[in-house]
């Protein structure tokens, strides 16, 4: 599993921006449309950051860009503080000129008896876009990749699911609370990650060096779902050197 250390993640998120500019760049050359898998999270805030300054100071376009977002809470109402649709308004797509008929994010205000669907729909949609082009990921300290919390199967799709006792303290800052952390998420699963035709995982900070080195060293299983990438020969591992201090 090819793992690139930077010295710093400031650094780390130019060098993800460029490559994400570049399959723009691309595809536009092409006539054809990006799509783009996205996280929400600290883990690419400058990645997005660089991307509005590659928009506003170099005339990067996202008018040929389709966007897919991993995974949005539920119940989550789309215009709450917290919600992953305000993540991505206020790092991203308020700032380019993308046409927010192209954005997808997981809707988690969908009622309970409709998920099911609402699911099988969102990833139909990424195939009837023939996949994604380039897909992001953060990891969790529970190893999980989108929400995709130990146990999810190496298959699995688009499903609503049950979040990690870690995972929702780590977001009780953002919800001034754990009692308030929805219980739930509606994710992109293992197998819809797995089909992106580049998948790049970003860590940074010695907070996740324990978890990069089960994800990259350890043995593959569903306890640590990133252990999964490592039967991929499309992903890559982008790390600062805090993130890459345990690595053997
Ligand atoms: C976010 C997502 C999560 C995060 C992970 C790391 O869309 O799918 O897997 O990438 O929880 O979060 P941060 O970046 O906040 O450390």
């Amino acid at each position: 599993l090819p793992v690139t250390v930077f010295a710093n993640q400031v650094e780390a998120s130019k060098a993800v921006a460029r490559r994400i500019a570049d399959v723009i760049l691309a595809k536009q050359q092409k006539g054809e449309q990006a799509v783009l898998g996205l996280a929400t999270g600290v883990t690419p805030i400058q990645v997005y950051q660089e991307l509005v300054r590659l928009h506003r100071e170099e005339g990067l376009s996202f008018k040929n860009v389709v966007t897919f977002n991993l995974d949005e809470y539920y119940p989550m109402q789309p215009d709450a503080e917290q919600s992953y649709v305000s993540f991505m308004n206020g790092h991203l797509f308020d700032h380019v000129d993308i046409d927010k008929a192209n954005v997808n994010i997981p809707d988690g205000a969908i009622s309970r008896d409709k998920v099911e669907a609402y699911c099988l729909a969102y990833e139909q949609k990424i195939n009837a876009y023939k996949g994604l082009d380039i897909q992001l990921l953060g990891i969790g300290r529970t190893g999980h990749i989108g929400f995709n919390e130990p146990g999810s199967a190496p298959n699995s799709g688009t499903r609503l699911v049950t979040l990690n006792d870690l995972t929702r303290s780590d977001a009780a800052r953002d919800f001034g609370g754990k009692e308030n952390v929805p219980t739930k998420a509606i994710t992109m699963g293992v197998g819809t990650i797995f089909k992106a035709r580049e998948i790049i995982l970003m860590a940074w900070n010695t907070k996740k060096a324990s978890i990069i080195k089960k994800a990259v060293e350890g043995e593959i299983s569903s306890d640590v779902p990133a252990t999964f990438l490592q039967l991929s020969d499309h992903v890559e591992f982008i790390v600062d050197q805090g993130a890459a201090s345990d690595l053997t």
